[in-house]
């Protein structure tokens, strides 16, 4: 009984966070989500992206900082590269959104996907880089990365952890935010944000720094969960409370955003979605895919508007 008034209040969650108010106004605008952005099983473009105009500069954001969030993830900052330990379902999801990563950002920057360094020479910063479960591959596939996360222990951990392998060993890590990027006037090719926007203070502020870092023209990949049923039911009960794949407490459901949502922050952000696909678990194999089902974990691949006055 306790358990499930524990839960519920976890349903319920504050009613004024930002994704609430967007879910009530906005809602009706996204219905058609599937006449706007292409879903990864589309056949690939023949024509250039064409981008809409940009709607307004940046400006200088607050913190994206929520302690709360932060100190659960220094208490388990050990535990990064233990493919057993709380950090499973990142390890196993890996390989699943580095394809999506790969095939979009090959289409993109017009690499070829087979090639082994398909991003030589390009500039990538993984905002909210953890232990460096993402920034590692990206840099053996060629990136100069750059590992940015506020938790001190995780940097220390992804640092140790990338000079085991000298293709690893050139990432830069650093314990710092998007938005002190942003001070620093730092940009890059193509940012990522895998797993972080609902851990942060602001998801719309964080957005603008992310548009920020981004060139124009260049990308910007976001993975997150979907506010649904679905999503509560199984990556808060099933992966929280009953299979215990994660600590419990690790997602707070109201700070879930819909896809609906993540695109209209992006936009208001100049940052243009133009590709989804959601991550399928299936319990039987154990594997992760990609599918059209965004009603769960889902991925975004999306661009900077090119402006002239950006
Ligand atoms: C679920 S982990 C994802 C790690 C990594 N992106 C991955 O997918 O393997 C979320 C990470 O975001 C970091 N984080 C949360 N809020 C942040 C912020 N505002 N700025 C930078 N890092 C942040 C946390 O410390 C944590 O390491």
């Amino acid at each position: 009984m306790a358990l499930a008034l524990k839960l519920l209040k976890q349903l319920r969650g504050p009613s004024t966070t930002t994704s609430t108010i967007l879910y009530r106004n906005l809602r009706p605008r996204f219905s058609n989500l599937r006449s706007t952005i292409r879903l990864f099983s589309d056949p690939p473009l023949s024509e250039p992206l064409t981008i809409p105009p940009h709607q307004k500069p940046h400006s200088p954001s607050p913190s994206s900082l929520n302690q709360y969030e932060l100190a659960k993830f220094a208490a388990i900052a050990e535990t990064w590269w233990d493919s057993e330990g709380p950090f499973k379902p990142l390890h196993q999801l890996n390989p699943t959104r580095l394809a999506f990563i790969r095939s979009t950002l090959c289409r993109h920057f017009g690499r070829d996907p087979l090639s082994p360094r398909p991003f030589e020479g390009l500039k990538f910063v993984d905002v909210g880089c953890g232990g460096g479960i993402v920034s590692e591959p990206l840099a053996r596939l060629g990136a100069t990365v750059m590992g940015v996360d506020a938790v001190e222990k995780n940097i220390k951990i992804a640092r140790l952890h990338a000079d085991l392998d000298p293709l690893t060993s050139s990432i830069e890590y650093r314990c710092t935010t998007a938005e002190k990027l942003v001070e620093e006037q730092k940009n890059f090719d193509a940012v990522f944000a895998l797993e972080v926007i609902e851990h942060v203070a602001d998801p719309a502020e964080f957005c603008k720094s992310l548009a920020a870092l981004t060139v124009p023209g260049g990308a910007t990949v976001i993975s997150t969960i979907n506010r649904s049923m679905r999503a509560y039911a199984t990556a808060i009960v099933a992966a929280e409370y009953l299979l215990h794949w994660l600590p419990k407490g690790t997602h707070q459901w109201s700070s879930f955003l819909t896809p609906e949502e993540l695109a209209l922050i992006l936009e208001r952000a100049s940052i243009s979605v133009q590709e989804m696909a959601g991550f399928v678990y299936n319990p039987l194999t154990g594997r992760w895919s990609l599918s059209d089902d965004v009603n769960v974990n889902f991925i975004a691949y999306a661009t900077k508007i090119k402006t002239a006055n950006l």
